[in-house]
């Protein structure tokens, strides 16, 4: 059994039919922890899995995502949680006003067993579209559109989304880790 610590359902949604699919068991452990300040998602992914390392016995992973604008020169990266709160997709479209859309999402996913730590990390290109546009999925889904799509990612359903996803991505990475280490 492995525990994945976050308190976003979505996350827990798309990651647990995966690994579920791959034979695997998933625990949530539902629970919001704080988080450094970085501009490196990377360090403040094995930061947090450090500190959660002291209170859990148990293998266990987290994720963190961030939405990297080129233009922006790759903002809001690391900050895209409080990004999005504050000025949310509307305030993002704002910001591309005439400027180049091309951007990516990185989800970096940190492991821990026996107090040793491994990560993983999913990149998916995209850009950013010219309007919110979709209902399914969360956070700035609604304007993103992957590489070769002509929809946002809140206009495909999860299957599909879950079929490209930078969380996908550094999952199989994950998956493919558990089950050489079970040979
Ligand atoms: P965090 O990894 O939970 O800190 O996410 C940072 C921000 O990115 C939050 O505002 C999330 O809603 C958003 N986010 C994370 N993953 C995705 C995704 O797969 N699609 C769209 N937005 C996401």
């Amino acid at each position: 059994m492995i525990k994945f610590i976050t308190s976003n359902e979505h996350k827990f949604q798309e990651i647990s039919r995966k690994l579920e699919n791959s034979g695997f068991s998933i625990e949530w452990i539902k629970l919001t922890y704080e988080e450094i300040q970085a501009d490196d998602t990377s360090e403040i992914s094995a930061d947090s899995a450090k500190k959660l390392s002291t209170h859990i016995n148990d293998p266990f992973f987290l994720e963190d995502t961030g939405l990297y604008i080129d233009s922006l020169n790759g903002f809001p990266g690391p900050y895209s949680s409080f990004v999005s709160k504050k000025i949310g997709n509307p305030g993002i479209l704002k910001l591309l006003d005439g400027k180049d859309r091309t951007a990516r999402f990185i989800t970096v996913i940190t492991y821990c067993e026996d107090k040793k730590f491994h990560q993983f990390t999913g990149i998916l290109e995209g850009s950013i579209s010219k309007e919110t546009k979709g209902s399914g999925g969360f956070g700035f889904d609604p304007i993103f559109i992957p590489k070769g799509f002509d929809r946002t990612l809140a206009e495909i359903s999860t299957d599909e989304k879950n079929s490209i996803s930078h969380r996908t991505l550094a999952l199989n990475q994950l998956i493919l880790f558990l089950s050489e280490r079970d040979d």
